[in-house]
């Protein structure tokens, strides 16, 4: 049997586990930076198959070690978030979560169980590649500063040093057994704005004897706009959305103060930094113009996802070998964004989507979305592409 036809097997084999693990993982959903009960359960699993691992990295993060031959020749690291959102799930399922508002509605249980199975394959591999396959089960990507940022910091990518890392993640704009890549520019940066505009309160009849934080906001919207339209390169994609404005509490009082919340998405790295400037600089002005003040925070943010060319291509080429050429498609940029992205500054990474469209349906249910949901037989693709996509990345 060739490699491919081993692993083809092998990944069909592990479909009742993998479904196991994911409907256990989907069951028992945890916020980020809270995944304390799923670690434990990888753990257990990590422990079932011999696999050697460290826990309490960056908290709930933990990292396995698998040694083929000549284990320091090379090191490439499969990567899996774990954590889940705050969402009540909707869908009426044997496996709905179990836990109030808490959901996996962005398939995290999915690519938990795609890299479980990914290592049980790559287990019974040993002796076929030379180096070592590092397994990332990471907490925390929904929530700043994210997890990939902490466990970067706690050493991941080091000891042994990482040379390539992979990461996938749910598509339901594929159907299963569909792989979509993209190298280069991929996904946007991601920033949240947190503003506050503070005026002083009064009788909506005497506006003259008020600062009205209300006027104040909506004049800070309104210019902030002019950011995009008039101030970032057209060549370079950006967005800025208010998401949040709240203030005030009945039509004849004019509050002190007004809170907005919004983000920055864009893909230029010194755009991004000037860009977040000038929002500080635009509010702080407009509201001053007015006799008031805004206050300003961004929260550490993401910076942009980038594919390195070659290596992508390389592992696009190894996808078409593995699924045929038909089952791989290009994807366009988003200005969604990925912690993963931290990964990608510091070594050359290939982040690509897996196809789980469910009965052709899943447009209307996107994932974080109450009634999201997979077409489970997408981790059968799922883990045999890690599992190759390994194989091959250390034998490049
Ligand atoms: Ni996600």
């Amino acid at each position: 049997m060739t490699i491919i036809e081993t692993i083809k097997e092998r990944a069909q084999a592990l479909f009742p586990r993998m479904t196991e693990y994911r409907r256990h993982l989907h069951r028992y959903p945890e916020l980020s930076f809270k995944e304390y009960n799923t670690a434990a359960y990888i753990q257990g699993i990590l422990e079932s198959c011999h696999i050697p691992y460290t826990k309490g990295v960056a908290g709930t993060g933990i990292v396995a070690l698998m040694e083929g031959k000549r284990p320091e020749k090379k090191c490439i690291a499969l990567r899996a978030d774990m954590d889940a959102l705050p969402i009540t799930e909707q869908n009426e399922v044997p496996y709905k979560s179990a836990h109030e508002g808490i959901m996996h509605a962005c398939g995290h249980d999915v690519h938990t169980a795609c890299l479980l199975g990914a290592m049980q394959i790559l287990n019974g591999l040993r002796d076929h590649f030379e180096g070592t396959v590092k397994l990332i089960f990471q907490p925390g990507e929904e929530q700043s500063p994210g997890g990939a940022s902490l466990m970067i910091a706690d050493g991941v990518l080091e000891q042994p040093a990482v040379d390539g890392i992979i990461g996938l993640h749910v598509y339901p704009e594929l159907p299963a057994g569909y792989l979509g890549f993209r190298s280069g520019e991929y996904m946007a940066s991601s920033d949240e704005i947190f503003i506050t505009v503070k005026g002083r309160g009064g009788h909506a009849a005497l506006p003259h004897k008020c600062i009205d934080p209300i006027v104040i906001a909506a004049n800070i919207i309104v210019s902030l706009q002019q950011l995009v339209s008039r101030k970032s390169n057209a060549l370079v994609p950006t967005v800025l959305s208010f998401g949040k404005i709240q203030g005030g509490h009945t039509n004849n009082v004019i509050p002190d103060e007004v809170h907005l919340e919004g983000t920055l998405r864009t893909f230029d790295e010194p755009w991004r930094q000037e860009a977040l400037q000038q929002i500080r600089t635009i509010a702080a002005h407009t509201a001053a113009a007015y006799g008031g003040e805004a206050v300003v925070h961004f929260p550490p943010g993401y910076p942009s996802l980038f594919n390195d060319h070659g290596f992508t291509k390389y592992l696009q080429g190894a996808a078409a070998d593995l699924l045929g050429k038909e089952h791989i498609t290009e994807l366009d940029r988003r200005m969604t964004a990925e912690d993963f992205s931290f990964y990608t500054q510091q070594v050359k990474g290939c982040f690509f989507r897996l196809g789980t469209n469910k009965d052709h349906t899943s447009f209307t249910r996107p994932v974080h979305n109450a009634s999201f949901d997979v077409d489970e037989s997408a981790m059968i693709t799922g883990a045999q592409a890690m599992a190759y996509l390994a194989y091959k990345a250390l034998e490049e």
